[in-house]
């Protein structure tokens, strides 16, 4: 029997030991402070401060900055834990995004530049979008659907995608997008959660050359989706397809129908916008609602300090519609601040590694977001792709999904920003609708890894179990303690899940699953998800903090971090690595990793177990699947027989079990 300390339930976090100490600040460039909206860390904190006094005051204010049809007559009105915003209020998305940027010169500026993967370009002024939306918004109300319809929107990268959300936002009708490299299974079961009857797809769309089969998984799902009347269908790559008579329309057809005039919808400040899925790691998905008014104004804001948006910039979101991402900083966001979005059909490396550097290149792009997960392919992939462009165009860039491992922020700021980009990494999710934690650009000093302070009337804090506050870099649960306007107004259809899921684990406040610190400075960093913190004798160590410490040695390119169940430590710690091209595996790297770690972290983090691997099995918005890597972990022979349906590269889990020498 092991004496250790014993192994309290994952969930119970209270001491998450942080050892990993990043030392290195940077103060804003004196030419971004002096032309940002807000140029002084003194200002932030001071506003800050006056928006959690009295946030009625500040989300009053700032709501303003929206177009309405009539204002509304209570700010927020909150009976845990569920809010309303902007109460007796009506207005419309859509119009927010297009028609109040039709007065004027922003009528032909570019609201959305499209590029496919084979190359081709579109480019949409304001006044075209919004023609195109009115034209889409009059196809569905053709086939049907009123306001409060939901309508599923199965579409690869390619403008309709920005175009349907609009249109369903023009009239009301609640979109669920639902990522086009899903699966068949994946739309039918997000289809009849939602009860949709429309659903807006694609003949296929371009991936690596090749065109995927959408409207093949839309045929499939719709023999298990009763409620749906009427597909219509985008053509995008041309081949061929089976079109149901009755039942399944071009959109090319159908918008020679009907008018280009469609008057937007007043609604209620609380009409729900839209239904998101996001999979958890057990249960059925859950089917994140977001309403219109407080969401449209956490985007707008967010959008507009965060990323000091211009009307001058070209902004490029690498994200899919089909995530949360996709839809706040793609779309809503960018479209409600007047900006230019790019968006891009297809994958990073395609022709060859260089394919973002080619596009920052040619479309002289200002504002780049990104994902960490991606930014580690490029170190991968080798810098000299990054040498052939020129990149001087880039102002900001940005980091969503996970945490920025310290040397992947270091790589990202010297080689794509040339050292003068800001890197905004804005902690936020699904359901909390528009960033939460990130630095303001021009105002707060940055820390390689630290998602640093809360937005303007989000109260956030790290806590223990008894939801007191934890003392400086002593890890804890990540909560909100008070309500915000872009929240999750609750899980479709299923209020008590809601509850139990966000309002149940620390008393009176939103639990967003995520562990972390917060440092002397009030500086938070992310350790990772709480069910993946690991303890090791007692110990409890956040994955995050040792896959940056393995990150930070020059030969890694990736690595994932799970714990497996040792009699002795309680938890062994497993790393799953990936070294850069050309590094070759060897017990000696493995030895020099693990002493590598015990400098970075301390000898309790070093590694037990490390696995080299050619890939790490991750979902399609590039988020690690641990869960996978626990398996692996814990078998011998590195098998895994869990749920894989959300798994990007099936070949993955091949290639884990060949990693062993
Ligand atoms: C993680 C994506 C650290 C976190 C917008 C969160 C991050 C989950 C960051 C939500 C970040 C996202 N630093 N962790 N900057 N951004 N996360 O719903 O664990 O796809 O809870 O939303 O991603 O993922 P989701």
């Amino acid at each position: 029997m092991s004496t250790e300390a014993p192994v309290s339930s994952a969930r119970s976090v209270t001491n998450i030991d942080s050892m990993l100490k990043e030392k290195r600040v940077f103060k804003p460039s004196a030419k971004f402070t002096r032309e940002a909206r807000i140029g002084s860390f003194k200002k932030y904190k001071k506003m800050h401060k006056a928006s959690l006094k009295n946030p009625d005051k500040f989300w009053g204010k700032a709501a303003e900055e929206l177009s309405w049809f009539r204002k509304w007559r209570k700010v927020c009105v909150w009976k845990p834990p569920f809010a309303e915003w902007f109460v007796g209020g009506k207005l419309n998305a859509s119009v927010n995004c297009l028609d109040r940027h039709l007065e004027g010169p922003s009528r032909n500026k570019a609201a959305l530049i499209f590029e496919g993967e084979p190359g081709d370009v579109v480019t949409l002024t304001y006044q075209q979008l919004h023609r195109e939306v009115c034209l889409m918004a009059n196809v569905l109300k053709k086939h049907g659907v009123k306001t409060g319809d939901r309508v599923m929107i199965y579409l690869p990268m390619i403008p309709e995608a920005v175009i349907a959300m609009l249109a369903c936002a023009r009239i009301g009708a609640p979109h669920s997008v639902v990522f086009s490299g899903f699966s068949a299974e994946a739309l039918k079961e997000r289809t009849n959660d939602c009860g949709a009857k429309v659903i807006i797809t694609a003949d296929g769309g371009f991936r690596r050359g090749t065109a995927l089969a959408v409207k093949r998984n839309v045929d499939e799902a719709l023999l298990g989706t009763p409620k749906v009347k009427a597909v219509i269908v985008v053509q995008r790559t041309k081949q061929d397809v089976n079109m149901a008579p009755g039942r399944d329309f071009w959109l090319h057809d159908e918008v020679q129908k009907v008018s280009a005039v469609c008057k937007p919808e007043a609604l209620d400040s609380e009409h729900p916008l839209f239904i998101l899925y996001t999979s958890g790691s057990t249960g059925k998905p859950k089917g994140i609602l977001h309403t219109t008014a407080g969401y449209l104004l956490g985007c707008h804001l967010t959008t507009k300090y965060y990323f000091d948006l211009r009307p001058e910039d070209v902004y490029f979101c690498t994200a899919d519609v089909g995530w949360i991402t996709g839809h706040s900083y793609v779309a809503y966001g960018v479209l409600s601040n007047g900006g230019t979005s790019l968006i891009y059909e297809g994958a990073p490396n395609f022709p060859e590694p260089d394919r973002f550097w080619r596009i920052i290149d040619r479309h002289k792009v200002n504002i780049f977001y990104t994902a960490p997960t991606a930014i580690r392919s490029f170190i991968k992939w080798g810098d000299d792709w990054l040498a052939r462009h020129d990149l001087s165009s880039l102002r900001l860039l940005g980091s969503v999904g996970e945490p920025i491992n310290p040397e992947a922020w270091m790589w990202y700021h010297e080689k794509v920003g040339g050292k003068r980009c800001p890197i905004v990494d804005t902690w936020w999710q699904t359901e909390t609708g528009a960033h939460m934690i990130a630095p303001i650009p021009g105002a707060t000093p940055l820390k390689p890894g630290s998602a640093t302070l809360p937005f303007f009337g989000v109260d956030a804090a790290v806590v223990d179990d008894n939801g007191e506050e934890t003392a400086p870099n002593v890890g804890g649960k990540l909560v909100i303690r008070r309500p915000w306007p872009s929240m999750l107004r609750s899980i479709y259809g299923d209020a008590a899940r809601y509850r139990k899921t966000y309002w149940s684990e620390v008393k009176g406040c939103y639990f967003a699953g995520d562990g972390a610190r917060r440092d002397k400075d009030g500086y938070f960093w992310i350790v990772g998800r709480i069910d993946d913190v690991l303890n090791v004798a007692g110990h409890r160590l956040g994955t995050s903090e040792v896959e940056s410490a393995l990150v930070s040695h020059p030969d890694i390119a990736e690595a994932a971090v799970v714990g497996r169940p040792d009699e002795l430590k309680g938890q062994a710690v497993v790393a799953f690595v990936t070294l850069k091209n050309g590094v070759p595996h060897s017990n000696n790297l493995k030895e020099s990793l693990r002493a590598h770690v015990a400098k970075e972290i301390g000898p309790i983090a070093k590694p037990d177990d490390i696995r080299f691997t050619d890939a790490l099995p991750k979902t399609r918005s590039g988020k690690i699947m641990r869960r996978l890597l626990k398996e692996a972990a814990a078998s011998p022979t590195g098998d895994i027989k869990g749920d894989i349906t959300t798994l990007e590269d099936l070949t993955v889990l091949a290639k884990l079990k060949q990693t062993e020498e």
